[in-house]
């Protein structure tokens, strides 16, 4: 891999590359939509990644290559900060233009193996790879979570997605064979080793989750209205995280859409503290009968699972030897994700690719996953 991107490189620009920096996508076992409204998640990085690969030039331009669509942009750098939008290149423009980095001419190489459009946090990959390589090539002290937060920064106010903190959380902190929980308050973490003797499988639906960019601002906006009205009757809360977990307590005071957003992300920050407890116990069983409900939940109060990722779940919990299942990430398409023994596997994805095609026919991507370590350093 690492030779390979060399010669590409090499191919692209006439010169090596001074480095190469990797950034792993990620799955999210549990805590999802909470991340905008300072709840807990519990994601972990996947062993996929996204390469970036650069070197300094001595024009005054950035350029980035793109293998993955084999595709060259290039831009002076008193131009980087006019090219703001939801464009490929500018995820690394984004990370870039908020480092305030010394103004240098740029030769970045994009390549490797994480699929784009399935909820695994490709763009968050991008980004982390982009501020980590800027990190090795400037030689600038940053510590991760400056990192995280220009990252997170890059794509909500350079590219204009509304994203929470979690994935590129994921992708810089991530840590080989543990689970990631997320305080997105206080941005407080801590590792939960991941299960031995269960495996984790990623199916994607098929569905691009690019549709999702609407519904995924709506959520968002539905959550700041019902903080908005809360705070009428409850004057101390500051997010949906400080909502007392009883339904008495304020369902009254919402209307029933409202109610609804209100109850997943409560009940889902519920349940993840119990995930870890769960986890801590070895109680697997417990931990996917905590996916499977947070799918619901999802899928019922949320409204962003689609037919695909339930029918998908459903096909999961057929199979003997599956703890859970549930979507993971944004949702109105992407992927699932499934707990299940390890030496399953092959018995569980069997029953699905049979039993399901994406809607363009083909049969699911899928992939047994590992965790891995966050972004580093690899050439
Ligand atoms: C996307 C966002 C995250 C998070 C999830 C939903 O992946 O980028 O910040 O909000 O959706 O949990």
């Amino acid at each position: 891999m690492i030779e390979k991107i060399k010669e590409k490189f090499k191919a692209v620009y006439k010169n090596f590359p001074e480095l190469i920096v990797r950034a792993p996508g990620r799955i999210n076992l549990i805590g999802e939509h909470t991340d905008y409204q300072e709840g807990f998640v519990l994601p972990g990085a996947i062993e996929r990644y996204v390469y970036l690969s650069g070197s300094f030039s001595k024009d005054n331009k950035i350029e980035i290559f793109s293998d993955t669509i084999n595709e060259k942009f290039s831009c002076s750098l008193k131009d980087l900060s006019k090219k703001r939008g939801n464009f490929w290149y500018s995820y690394v423009l984004g990370v870039i233009h908020y480092l305030n980095l010394p103004k240098r001419g740029l030769n970045i190489f994009i390549s490797g193996n994480l699929p784009q459009g399935k909820g695994l946090s490709s763009s968050a990959a991008l980004e982390i790879g982009t501020a980590f390589l800027m990190k090795h090539l400037f030689g600038f002290e940053k510590d991760a979570l400056e990192i995280i937060k220009v990252a997170r920064k890059a794509e909500n106010e350079f590219v204009g997605v509304p994203c929470g903190i979690m994935d590129q959380f994921a992708s810089m902190k991530g840590k080989k064979d543990n689970l990631l929980f997320i305080d997105t308050r206080s941005l407080s973490y801590s590792y939960y080793p991941f299960p031995e003797k269960s495996s984790l499988i990623i199916i994607d639906s098929g569905v691009k989750r690019k549709l999702g960019e609407v519904g995924y601002k709506e959520r968002r906006r539905e959550c700041e209205i019902a903080v908005k009205t809360l705070k009428k009757f409850y004057p101390a809360i500051k997010s949906l995280r400080d909502i007392p977990s009883e339904k008495e307590e304020w369902e009254d005071f919402l209307p029933h859409t409202l109610r609804k957003r209100v109850e997943h992300v409560v009940s889902e920050n519920l349940r993840v503290k119990e995930t870890c407890e769960a986890l801590e116990r070895g109680d697997l069983d417990r931990v996917g009968k905590l996916m499977v409900k947070s799918h619901e939940s999802l899928r019922e109060n949320y409204e962003v699972t689609s037919p695909e990722l339930d029918r998908l779940v459903e096909l999961s919990l057929e199979m003997e030897g599956v703890y859970g299942a549930r979507m993971t990430g944004a949702g109105f398409g992407g992927s699932i994700i499934i707990l299940c023994k390890k030496g399953e596997e092959d018995k569980v994805i069997s029953h699905i690719t049979s039993n399901y095609s994406t809607p363009s026919g083909e049969p699911p991507f899928y992939l047994v996953t590992s965790l891995v370590n966050g972004a580093e350093r690899v050439g």
